[in-house]
């Protein structure tokens, strides 16, 4: 059963983003089977991933919380996770800022990253899940996910 792990900071520039794509591809290496979870709606690890606009991505992880909010069933794995060299990973797009208003007017809905996330477990040996600079509800819920938080620091 894999681990989740999320980089946090709330200061931005801090390598939230260059930690979770360089530990992704370290681990990779060392034959682990992991997944990425981009987590902020400016989309940085995905452009990183080589998403060239992530707008135009169908599913990405803000369609997902959509859905998990409004109890909608999710689409199957394949269409939300992509590959690049070996490493897996969910797409974010400015749409995520749209599910952190909807998550401030829901009860209880701190969870909703965490029930995408647990039927992937099974999949991978490491999720990382990479984050915004803020203690919004986006993080809230990537903090109810994650086992492990790595917290960057500007050196
Ligand atoms: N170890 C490092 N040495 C030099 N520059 C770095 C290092 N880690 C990250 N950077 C640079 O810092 C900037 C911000 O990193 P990023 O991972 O996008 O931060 P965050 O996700 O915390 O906002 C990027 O331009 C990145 O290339
Ligand atoms: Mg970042």
């Amino acid at each position: 059963m894999g681990k989740i792990y999320m980089t946090a900071c709330m200061k931005g520039g801090c390598a939230k983003t260059v930690t979770t794509y360089n530990l992704a591809y370290s681990l990779k290496e060392l034959g682990k089977k992991v997944l990425c979870v981009d987590f902020d709606s400016q989309a940085n690890l995905s452009i990183c991933f080589g998403v060239e606009n992530p707008v135009a991505v169908p599913v990405t992880i803000g369609h997902l919380m959509m859905a998990q909010i409004d109890d909608d069933e999710l689409p199957g794995f394949k269409e939300y996770i992509q590959s690049r060299n070996g490493v897996d990973f969910i797409s974010s797009s400015m749409m995520l800022s749209a599910v952190d208003a909807k998550l401030r007017l829901e009860m209880g809905a701190e969870k909703m990253l965490s029930e995408i996330l647990e039927p992937l477990r099974d999949r991978y040996d490491v999720i990382i899940i990479d984050t915004a600079p803020t203690l919004g509800a986006l993080n809230i819920n990537a903090l109810a996910a994650a086992d492990e938080v790595i917290i960057t620091v500007n050196p």
